[in-house]
Formats: structure tokens, C-alpha cells, sequence
């Protein structure tokens, strides 16, 4: 499963792909807010951190918007994907930019029904919002699940990115499912890597390490 960073804060990018473990990027209205800086400027500066895809999101209500600041997005480099919203209109906009070769990430998807349309429409990529399905007291990961099967049954190729992450059994959950990608927050990136056993031993090996005789 690929994992990318879901975020527009650069010294997290900059962290993450240091691993060599970051493969993408996904931004949003909001994570642009919270960075507090000019959304292309930011964008530019990602894409030349994350070699693989890097979402930027529309905000126009209609097609004929969302083609145009689609189009303006993807000159910005050549790993931009474009989102636009479950909406008719952006699966309007969606079919336009496939067109045109340009990748388009379908977001705000909340149910298997709208990731068949995002499909049909040429998505590239489809974004399930998990967390915010748990939030309504929905299972959001049924979804995925549901949306895997809907996928698999007609060989559509567009994957499968799961957002709004919360937590590290999100990550697991989508991995066991199959889902293409999932989408971290930082918090939940660094997490990933920790289990308190690991830490023990390795406080214990280094422990040891100091009663081995060594050469003089
Ligand atoms: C990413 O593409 C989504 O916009 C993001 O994961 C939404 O996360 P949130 O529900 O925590 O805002």
C-alpha cells in the first residue's frame, strides 16, 4: 500500500519524505489554511519535495471552474492531481480533465455508490473519508471495503485512497482491506513506526550492549 502525508505543512513533508517511505501527497482547503501560505507556492514547493502524486483541490461549484483552476494546477508540475468534489458538476469536471490528460482525485466520498460514479467518470483516484464516516457513527472503513468489491467486480483501475485517517488502525484496516493508498496526518505517520515492545528492546540491547567485554 502506497502511503502519503495529508498535509500542506512543508517541515512535515520535508520529514517524511526523508524516511524514503512517503510516496505522495494529498492538500485541502483546510490544510492550506493551516500551513498559512499562497496554495500554488506551497504546491510547488511539495512537488519538488514528493516525486509522486500531489493533490491540489478546487473550490469552484461548477464544471467550467473546476476545469479551469484543474488546468492552472497542473502546470504547476507534472505530479499534480487534481480534486474536485462527489458532485454532478465534478464529475463533469472529473470526465474533462481525464480528458485532457490530466489526473483528477474525486473527493469527499462517503459512500460506494458515489466511488462507482468517480470511477465511471475517469477518476484516477477516489477518496473515501473514513473518519468522518466513524464521526456520524458509521463504520467508514465498510466502505472502503464495499468500494474494493464494487472496483474488483468491473476491473476499474481507479484507486482506491483512503482519507481522513485517524488513527493507526485506520492505516491497518486499509492495508488488510487492499486499498491502494492511505492518506496520513503527520501525528499518525510518526506513529506508524512505534510499538512500545520495539522501544523496550531496544533500551534492554543497549543495556547488554554496555556488559560485553570489549577490547582494550
Ligand atoms: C484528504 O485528501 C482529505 O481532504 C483529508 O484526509 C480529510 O481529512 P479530515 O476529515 O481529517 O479533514
Amino acid at each position: 500500500m502506497q502511503i502519503f502525508l495529508d498535509t500542506a505543512i512543508l517541515d512535515e513533508i520535508k520529514s517524511g519524505a526523508a524516511t524514503g517511505l512517503v510516496d505522495g501527497c494529498t492538500t485541502n482547503p483546510s490544510l492550506a489554511a493551516k500551513a498559512g501560505r499562497e496554495y500554488n507556492e506551497v504546491l510547488k514547493e511539495i512537488c519538488s519535495i514528493i516525486k509522486g502524486p500531489v493533490s491540489a483541490e478546487t473550490v469552484s461549484t461548477d464544471a467550467e471552474g473546476m476545469v479551469k483552476e484543474g488546468i492552472a494546477f497542473s502546470k504547476i508540475a507534472k505530479n499534480i492531481v487534481v480534486k474536485v468534489p462527489m458532485t454532478a458538476e465534478g464529475m463533469k469536471a472529473c470526465q474533462r480533465l481525464t480528458k485532457k490528460g490530466i489526473k483528477v482525485n474525486v473527493t469527499l466520498v462517503f459512500s460506494a455508490n458515489q466511488a462507482l460514479l468517480a470511477a465511471k467518470s475517469g477518476a484516477f483516484m477516489v477518496s473515501p473519508f473514513v473518519g468522518r464516516l466513524d464521526d456520524i457513527n458509521e463504520v467508514g472503513m465498510n466502505v472502503v471495503r464495499e468500494i474494493k468489491q464494487v472496483y474488483d467486480n468491473y476491473k476499474f483501475t481507479t484507486q482506491i485512497l483512503v482519507a481522513s485517517v485517524r488513527n493507526t488502525n485506520h492505516v491497518l484496516d486499509a492495508a488488510k482491506i487492499g486499498a491502494d493508498i492511505a492518506t496520513l496526518p503527520y501525528s499518525v505517520f510518526e506513529q506508524i513506526f512505534k510499538h512500545p515492545l520495539t522501544d523496550a528492546g531496544i533500551k534492554k540491547f543497549l543495556e547488554d550492549w554496555e556488559k560485553v567485554p570489549k577490547k582494550k
